[in-house]
């Protein structure tokens, strides 16, 4: 059935539990965390984001951060405590009044620098382009999503993005489309900010030498459903991301989050997650962070022509 699946209620009215949701972020959100010990370096969430965008250049000295959705306020936390003294001021944008206050005491010892807006970041794409970096981590998939679109009778306004965007687009058929994600990523590239992304994805890239990872996932889908608690998410087909910044003549760079976080090809990984093997604590921890972050992509977005640290690889 054609119509648009909205997670607006659900993040607006409950008060949401993020560890139901098993986000990357949290998973890696402390170093005690077992899920640290599967990475080739112990690092949080946080550094491993820290190390890309310094990578980037895109952390420089005087930075103007906004981060929409910011959960528990982890991921902000961790950025302010490694990286505060190059972050001049914050804007914490979210839908959910009652994560919004779990990120205000998060965010307490850096009360003067970080202010909260309670909105709906489709209505809000004016505080977007006030900021030098913003970003957006698993979020999109809980912008609104069109699904069930007939391939054979594209509705108008699809049609018009897919002409705009040359974004490719089954023409028989069933398909869900990332509507939301699709008008955020416009809103982002109509300013000047820079946009660091992550999200599932329905068009996944696998990290160098683990293309075992992709056993059993389609690796070229159009986004297909996640089931949560309360609320139904979609993957996110990367590529009309991708289209919609090349439109803006806007420079991207993307990859697999397994890799950005520290996740290497090692016989263990190999056996445990081919072998499905589950049999003590650190295989089961192992084996679930692999299938769960296997699927996730990574993307940055900035003015074209901007140039890199002279070490960036
Ligand atoms: C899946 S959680 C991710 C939280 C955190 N970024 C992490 O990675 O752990 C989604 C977050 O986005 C917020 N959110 C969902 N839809 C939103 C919208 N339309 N506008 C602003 N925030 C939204 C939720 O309240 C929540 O904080």
């Amino acid at each position: 059935m054609e119509g648009i699946n909205s997670t607006a209620d659900f993040y607006r009215d409950e008060a949401v539990d993020l560890m139901q949701e098993y986000t990357i972020c949290e998973s890696l959100s402390r170093r005690e965390s077992p899920y640290i010990k599967v990475l080739e370096c112990p690092r949080t969430y946080a550094e491993s984001v820290i190390s890309l965008l310094d990578g980037s250049g895109l952390l420089g000295r005087g930075t103007r951060l906004c981060e929409v959705g910011g959960g528990y306020g982890s991921l902000m936390k961790g950025l302010l405590e490694s990286a505060g003294g190059r972050i001049d001021r914050v804007v914490m944008v979210d839908l959910s009044s009652h994560l919004l206050e779990r990120q205000r005491r998060a965010l307490e010892p850096w009360a003067s620098k970080v202010s909260f807006v309670n909105g709906d970041i489709e209505t809000l794409s004016s505080v977007l382009s006030e900021n030098d970096l913003v970003i957006v981590n698993e979020v999109i998939g809980d912008l609104p999503t069109w699904v069930g679109i007939d391939g054979g009778h594209l509705p108008g306004e699809i049609d018009r993005l897919a002409d705009r965007y040359d974004l490719d687009l089954p023409r028989t058929g069933r398909f869900n489309f990332n509507m939301g994600a699709v008008r955020l990523v416009e809103a982002l590239c109509r300013g000047r900010s820079a946009a660091f992304i992550t999200e599932h994805s329905s068009d996944p890239i696998m990290p160098p030498g683990m293309d075992y990872l992709a056993r059993g996932l389609e690796t070229d889908g159009y986004p297909r459903e996640i089931r949560l608690a309360g609320h139904r998410e979609y993957t996110i087909r990367f590529s009309h991301l991708a289209a919609v910044a090349r439109y803006f003549g806007r420079d991207f760079e993307t990859g697999n989050l397994a890799e950005m976080v520290g996740i290497a090809d090692s016989p263990r990984n190999r056996a445990v997650f081919l072998g499905r093997m589950t049999g003590s604590d650190e295989q089961e921890v192992r084996y679930e962070l692999l299938d769960h972050i296997r699927e996730y992509r990574w993307m940055i977005i900035r003015q074209a022509g901007v140039d890199l640290p002279s070490d960036h690889g």
